[in-house]
C-alpha cells in the first residue's frame, strides 16, 4: 500500500526527482524530472521531439516502458503511483487520470457507437448504472458543444475535430481529478485546434480538473497554461509562469524555441531551426545538456550539470543554466 503524503496531498499531480532508465542506454531517458500540477491549475510541457514529455506525463498513469528502471516519486493525489499494486493501478487510470490521445480516431472502435464507447468507459467497473452514465455523456457531450444524438453516431461518421471533443467528453466521464493531453490538437486543421484548445481551458474551470498539457510549441503553451515547464534532453531546463518565459526566457534553450517558434505577427521565413542535435542516449553526460548547441556555453558547462535557479524577481521563474545572469543583463557571478 502507498501512503499519502500530506505535504504533497494538495498537488494533483507531484513529480519528485523522477529518473527513468531505459535498457541499452548510457545514462537515464528522464534525469531527475521535478513538475508539479496544483488541483484546478492547467500546465504545459514543452521541448523539441524525443526530450522525454511523453514519458514524464504517462508516468503520471504508472505507464512506463518495458524494462525501465524508476527512481524517484509520482505521487497523483499525494499517493505515490509506482507503489500502486494492481487495483489501485486500475482505479488511477479508469477514475483519477483520464489521457486525451493526439489521435482520437486511432483510440475509438469505429465498429462501436460513440455512446456505447463514452458509457462504457465507466460502467465496466460496475461502480456507475448504465442509466447514470448515460445521463453524464448526454451532459458532457453538450459541454464539449456536441448534441445528444452524436450518442448514436459511429466514429466514421463525424469529423476529426468532433471525435477530439468526443474523446474529451469521454476523458471526463470519470470526473478525473488529473487530465493529461498529450499533443492533443496535432492532427487538426488551426482553427479546429483553437477551438478544442479554449475547449479544455473552460472545462477545466468549470470542472475543477488540473490539466498537463503536452506540446511542441511555447507560444501555444504560453497562451493557455498557468505554468510552463521547458524540457531538453530527459530534464526540466526552465519552468514559470508562460509570460515570464516569454518575456524574459532565462535559459538559452528556450530562447532558442521562442526564435524557431511561428508567431502570427512575424513574417514568413524568419524562423530559425536550432543547429545541432540532442545529446544521443548512448553517451554519457556529465555537464548541461544543451551545451555542444549553446551559443554562451563554456568550459563549466561541459563538466559540471547546472542546477534550477530561482529568478531573483520572481522565485517561480527557474533555470537551470550556470549563465542565466547573463541573460538576465546581471554580471555572471552576481
Ligand atoms: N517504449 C520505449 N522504448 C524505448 N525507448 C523509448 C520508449 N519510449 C520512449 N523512448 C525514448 O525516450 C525518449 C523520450 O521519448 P518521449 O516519447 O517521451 O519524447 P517526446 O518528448 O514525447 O517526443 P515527441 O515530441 O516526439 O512525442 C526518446 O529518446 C525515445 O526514443
Ligand atoms: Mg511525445
Amino acid at each position: 500500500m502507498s501512503s499519502v503524503d500530506p505535504i504533497t496531498s494538495t498537488r494533483t499531480l507531484d513529480i519528485q526527482g523522477l529518473r527513468i532508465t531505459l535498457p541499452g542506454t548510457a545514462r537515464p531517458v528522464l534525469d531527475g524530472v521535478d513538475l508539479h500540477v496544483a488541483a484546478g491549475e492547467t500546465v504545459a510541457l514543452v521541448g523539441e521531439s524525443g526530450s522525454g514529455k511523453t514519458l514524464t506525463s504517462r508516468s503520471a498513469l504508472n505507464l512506463l516502458p518495458p524494462g525501465a528502471t524508476v527512481e524517484g516519486a509520482v505521487r497523483v493525489g499525494g499517493q505515490d503511483v509506482l507503489t500502486m499494486d494492481a487495483d489501485q493501478l486500475r482505479a488511477l487510470r479508469t477514475s483519477t487520470v483520464a489521457m486525451i490521445f493526439q489521435d482520437p480516431r486511432a483510440a475509438l472502435n469505429p465498429l462501436r457507437r460513440i455512446g456505447d464507447f463514452l458509457v462504457e468507459s465507466v460502467t465496466l467497473s460496475g461502480s456507475t448504472s448504465r442509466s447514470d452514465a448515460t445521463a453524464r455523456a448526454v451532459e458532457l457531450l453538450k459541454a464539449v458543444g456536441l448534441g445528444a444524438s452524436a450518442l448514436h453516431k459511429y466514429p466514421g461518421q463525424v469529423s476529426g475535430g468532433m471525435l477530439q471533443r468526443v474523446m474529451i467528453a469521454a476523458a471526463l466521464m470519470g470526473d478525473p481529478a488529473l487530465l493529461l493531453a498529450d499533443e492533443p490538437t496535432t492532427a487538426l486543421d488551426v482553427t479546429t485546434q483553437a477551438e478544442v484548445i479554449a475547449l479544455l481551458a473552460e472545462l477545466r474551470e468549470r470542472f475543477g480538473t488540473g490539466l498537463l498539457f503536452v506540446t511542441h510549441d511555447l507560444g501555444l503553451a504560453a497562451a493557455i497554461s498557468d505554468r510552463v515547464y521547458v524540457m531538453y534532453a530527459g530534464r526540466i531546463v526552465e519552468s514559470g509562469p508562460g509570460q515570464a518565459l516569454f518575456a524574459q526566457p532565462r535559459h538559452p534553450y528556450t530562447t532558442a524555441l521562442l526564435a524557431s517558434t511561428p508567431r502570427l505577427e512575424a513574417p514568413v521565413g524568419r524562423l530559425a531551426a536550432i543547429e545541432g542535435q540532442p545529446p544521443d542516449l548512448r553517451q554519457e553526460l556529465n555537464g548541461c545538456p544543451f551545451a555542444a548547441r549553446c551559443p554562451l556555453a563554456t568550459e563549466v558547462c561541459d563538466v559540471q550539470a547546472p542546477e534550477p535557479l530561482q529568478a531573483p524577481a520572481l522565485p517561480s521563474h527557474q533555470a537551470a543554466c550556470h549563465h542565466t545572469g547573463r541573460l538576465e543583463g546581471r554580471p555572471v557571478d552576481a
